[in-house]
């Protein structure tokens, strides 16, 4: 093309870009609008350029993974029109300086995408994905997704690296911190509603940010929890237990897929053609975007399935990936990859129409500077309002594991309260880690929530008990913890003498969970074991707050203290959540999205296993399936947690007790409130098949609805069950339904079960 002719066309296919998005009727011609566009615009491209639209780099202002870059070498590359996209560049001062280099220097002027982990909100701190899956109230989460990506959106960022819908299934493994746990059902329905809380009715929305389905596959799988570690598992649990959430975004449209750091059965994801091609995008049919893992793309050749950087980039770009975040090695040798024949130029121009496309729904083609408002990021962050659905969230995430003689609510008449825990004034870990750009220490820790809460003439008295935490408390740095100095255990004993009550606030600290947090064992660490047993014995009228990032081995505690909370990590207004639950103004309604186990030793541990061929019938059995030391069965089941009511499960009806193709059967259950206080259930339907071609889970859980009953009040909760509840990946390799018995169950937990039989005839 002659040269004075190019800045025309250019300026040509911008115009028409602006222009037309503003005036076109957008749902009906959208999609084939972006697509003409996109190949315009890919037609003036050097391959050059496409290559760079292919690289994702990071600011370097947060440092989510091993050092980056030299940065005055990625400013001239984005300069150059060679940097398709940044993470971890927030504000939009800094936002729009980096846009401002592309834009105005580059040839093409094409925008860059924006990338933050934005995991349970931007500024304002919402319970960790873990904690607020616990609410089981799909409507809250996708309501404090949008508010993540407003404030996101306000300070320039318009793409999250979340949901993680990682089945999480091992409690040593650190991340399960991030996800909805160990059910596939949870997670498929948590992340949908995650990903329309972020992308909102339409992309172009300048509140809405692209979400990312993540890791692409199985990365929950590590072995023994260990992080990076590689991965063993069947095609029949990776079809049925691993895929459905991510099946189940791709379908609805999540504008971004990560693949992951983990290999699986000697494949690493990022190398995977069977995972990204075959399957999510020819097999699911999906046309968003791949991005790499954090210099996953190099780490093939760590892994040693890649010679060197231009092999890895070979084989991760032939493999389907289409961005390489944090990775030189495609700015570097996709060119030449190209050139020798190695690469084809149309997976190239895949890449890249992907990633074009997704700039386009952005809008980011009308205005770079869409999410660049100092307005916007002046009113929309951290706002009354905010705050308000971050301490909803956190009232509505809270698990009432135990309450034995109904020592909590707390009763009007207790007059002394000590309050004990390394945890008790912690105003930092309730932010969680991942916490984006929340300022430390800024969480209402328990103390200041109760000092606010209780009644003046009630006397309280604070005692951190141990010193935990000694140095460390960074997304990547090795957390020091006290095992030595347990001076202070005597004086909190003292306090806890003096008081009619003891709250005792223990468990883990904001960064042992995460990424890089795996763990051998998940009981207390440091000395609070030692504080719990002496805090007891000086006064058993003693009441749990147990803060956390994944399931812990509180087996001793749960046999003794009678009162035990899960409030996880609970975000910027954890403290006045948690007091509300213990004076009783807040009836806690959370269920556990994961199984608690008795010890460490039984990771994973989870309750939709298999029945194996010698089940466990009576504990410590000998040449069955169990531990010999431990019963079988969770301290704290899936789906449990109790509330300040009581509530009473009828019978289960069924309207027919078999269905074939086409047709579904309806299971009712009255529900009745018998306690004398208003309360919120969260009602639970699990199937079993009894036989099938491969082995099936003892229960999977299917469905549930959460709903309120007055006291005396009964409601009736309805469930259809059709073909498409029942299916699973068969022995054939496909999704199908298999004639025979089934078993449905309708329930408060995974554990208290009603049931019925029913059958599905072909
Ligand atoms: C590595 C993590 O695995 C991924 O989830 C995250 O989004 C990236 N780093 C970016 O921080």
């Amino acid at each position: 093309m002659k040269s004075f002719l190019l800045p025309l066309l250019i300026m040509a296919i911008l115009i028409m870009s602006c222009g037309q998005s503003r005036d076109q009727n957008r749902s009906r011609t959208k999609n084939n609008d972006f697509k003409i566009k996109v190949d315009s615009l890919i037609k003036l491209m050097t391959l050059e350029e496409k290559v760079g639209q292919m690289v994702q780099y990071s600011g370097g202002w947060d440092l989510t993974g091993p050092k980056s870059d030299n940065n005055k070498l990625k400013k001239q590359q984005i300069e150059d029109g060679l940097v398709g996209s940044m993470l971890n560049v927030t504000s939009v001062e800094q936002v729009r300086a980096a846009q401002k280099l592309a834009i105005e220097n580059s040839r093409l002027k094409i925008p860059m995408l924006f990338g933050y982990d934005v995991i349970h909100g931007y500024k304002t701190m919402f319970p960790l994905p873990l904690a607020e899956a616990a609410s089981w109230d799909l409507d809250l989460m996708e309501r404090t997704a949008k508010v993540s990506a407003k404030e996101a959106a306000a300070a320039g960022v318009n793409w999250t690296f979340a949901p993680m819908v990682d089945i999480s299934r091992d409690a040593r493994w650190g991340r399960i911190m991030e996800s909805a746990g160990e059910d596939t059902y949870l997670n498929t329905v948590v992340g949908l509603a995650k990903m329309r809380g972020y992308q909102g009715d339409s992309l172009s929305d300048v509140n809405s940010i692209a979400a990312c389905a993540k890791h692409f596959a199985a990365y929950g799988y590590v072995k023994s929890g260990k992080e990076y570690n590689t991965v063993s598992i069947g095609e029949h649990e990776l079809h049925n237990v691993v895929l459905p959430p991510f099946k189940a975004l791709a379908e609805a449209g999540i504008a971004t897929f990560m693949n992951s750091f983990s290999d699986m059965d000697g494949i690493p994801a990022t190398a995977s053609y069977r995972l990204q091609t075959e399957l999510l995008k020819d097999e699911w049919g999906y046309n968003g975007m791949i991005v790499s893992d954090w210099g996953s793309v190099e780490e093939l050749s760590t892994h040693g399935v890649a010679e060197d950087f231009a092999d890895a980039a070979k084989i991760a770009v032939n493999a389907g990936n289409d961005m390489g975040m944090e990775s030189s090695a495609y700015a570097k040798h996709l060119v030449q990859l190209v050139e020798d024949g190695k690469v084809k130029e149309s997976r190239i121009n895949d890449a890249v129409s992907r990633i074009l496309t997704l700039k386009y729904k952005l809008g980011l083609f009308e205005d770079p500077y869409k999410y660049c408002n100092e307005e916007r990021e002046k009113n929309n962050i951290y706002t009354k309002e905010h705050l308000e659905l971050a301490y909803e969230a956190a009232l509505k995430s809270i698990v009432l594991l135990k309450n034995e003689n109904k020592v909590l609510p707390i009763s009007k008449d207790v007059k002394s309260i000590a309050l004990i825990g390394p945890l008790a004034n912690d105003k930092n870990s309730p932010l969680g880690n991942w916490r984006a750009r929340a300022e430390n220490n800024s969480a209402v820790s328990l103390y200041e929530g109760l000092k606010e809460k209780l009644p003046k003439n009630i006397d309280l008295k604070y005692h951190e008990g141990v010193d935990y935490v000694i140095s460390g408390e960074n997304f990547a740095t090795p957390l020091k913890i006290n095992t030595t100095d347990d001076s202070k255990i005597k004086e909190a004993v003292k306090i806890a003498k003096s008081q009619e009550l003891v709250i005792l606030a223990v468990g883990e600290n904001a960064f042992q969970s995460g990424e890089g947090r795996s763990q051998t064992d998940i009981g207390f660490a440091g000395l609070q074991t030692r504080l719990i047993k002496a805090v007891y014995e000086a006064n058993p009228n003693t009441i749990m707050v147990l803060m956390n990032g994944r399931p812990m081995d509180i087996s001793w505690s749960a046999k003794n203290i009678p009162a035990i909370v899960e409030a996880w990590h609970l975000g910027s207004q954890a403290g006045y959540a948690i007091a509300d639950v213990l004076l009783g103004k807040y009836n806690p309604s959370g269920k556990l999205p994961v199984s608690f186990p008795q010890s460490s030793g039984q990771e994973p541990f989870f309750y939709n296993h298999k029945n194996t061929g010698r089940p466990d019938v009576n504990p410590y059995d000998v040449i069955h399936s169990q531990h010999n030391d431990v019963p079988n069965e969770a301290v704290f089941p899936f789906g449990h947690g109790l509330s300040y009511t009581t509530f009473e499960y009828g019978d289960i009806q069924l309207s027919q007790n078999s269905f074939t193709k086409g047709e579904s059967i309806t299971a009712e259950i009255q529900i009745t409130n018998t306690g004398d206080r208003v309360g919120e259930e969260v009602v639970q339907l699990y199937i079993r098949d009894l036989v099938g071609s491969i082995t099936r889970p003892v229960l999977e859980l299917k469905d549930f609805e959460k709903i309120k009953l007055q006291p005396g009040e009964t409601k009736t909760v309805s469930f259809e069950i059709n073909e498409e509840t029942i299916k699973f990946y068969t022995i054939n390799k496909k999704w199908e339904a298999e004639p025979g018995e089934l078993k449905l169950f309708i329930a408060s937990s995974s554990k208290s079960l009603k049931s019925k039989s029913f059958y599905f005839k072909t």
